[in-house]
């Protein structure tokens, strides 16, 4: 099983990226989880689901590292498990339309590392996650189901749409019930 890192890309750990990265935690497990380029300030904030460091992975030179990119050429395989011993995933908000930070921000910087994608539309980190895991354990994107664009009721008048592709497990999308729970207390604001 390889190493699923994410490589922390926003200015702050935002409660949006705390209840994502938890969920990642319970989908792959704190002991196959690094989050890395992660302030000082914020490490209490992660130590309970991952190994934390404050290096980027961009100074770490890791070998057999792969870069998981919507704009990357080529799909990630069941096959590929044999190839990385690192998954690397950018710690970014989804951004409506995609501005490429991933190319931008990680791909870029890491010369030696490969890079897959998992189909070219938007998911959030954690559905990334859940699709990448899903293929190194041998289930191929074309047998994996998703649903474009999720509405979150708030109530009889308001929803909230996040506009990315979400993993459907059970025909239900992946997104933690406290994912919801925080979008809905922060609308009624
Ligand atoms: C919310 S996405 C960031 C997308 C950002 N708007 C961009 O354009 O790169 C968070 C992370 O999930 C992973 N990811 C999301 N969708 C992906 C896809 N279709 N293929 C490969 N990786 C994906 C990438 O590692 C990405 O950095």
């Amino acid at each position: 099983m390889p190493i699923f890192v994410i490589e922390h890309l926003e200015d702050k750990v935002w409660p949006w990226c705390i209840i994502e990265y938890k969920n990642i935690s319970k989908t792959v497990g704190k002991n196959n989880l690094w989050f890395t380029n992660i302030p000082k300030n914020s490490i209490y904030k992660l130590k309970a689901y991952g190994i934390v460091f404050t290096k980027s992975i961009k100074s770490m030179n890791l070998e057999k590292s792969c870069v998981m990119d919507p704009e990357a050429e080529k799909v990630l395989s069941p096959r590929d498990k044999k190839s990385f011993n690192y998954l690397i995933f950018g710690g970014i908000l989804g951004d409506y339309p995609p501005k490429k930070r991933t190319k931008e921000e990680l791909t870029r910087f890491l010369r030696n590392s490969s890079c897959r994608n998992i189909g070219k539309k938007q998911m959030s980190t954690d559905n990334a996650v859940y699709v990448a895991n899903a293929i190194i354990n041998g289930k191929s994107l074309d047998k994996i189901k998703f649903q474009d664009k999720l509405d979150i009721k708030i109530n009889n008048i308001e929803s909230i749409i996040l506009p990315y592709r979400y993993a459907l497990i059970k025909n239900k999308p992946f997104i933690s019930n406290e994912l919801i729970s925080f979008l809905k207390k922060k609308k009624s604001f």
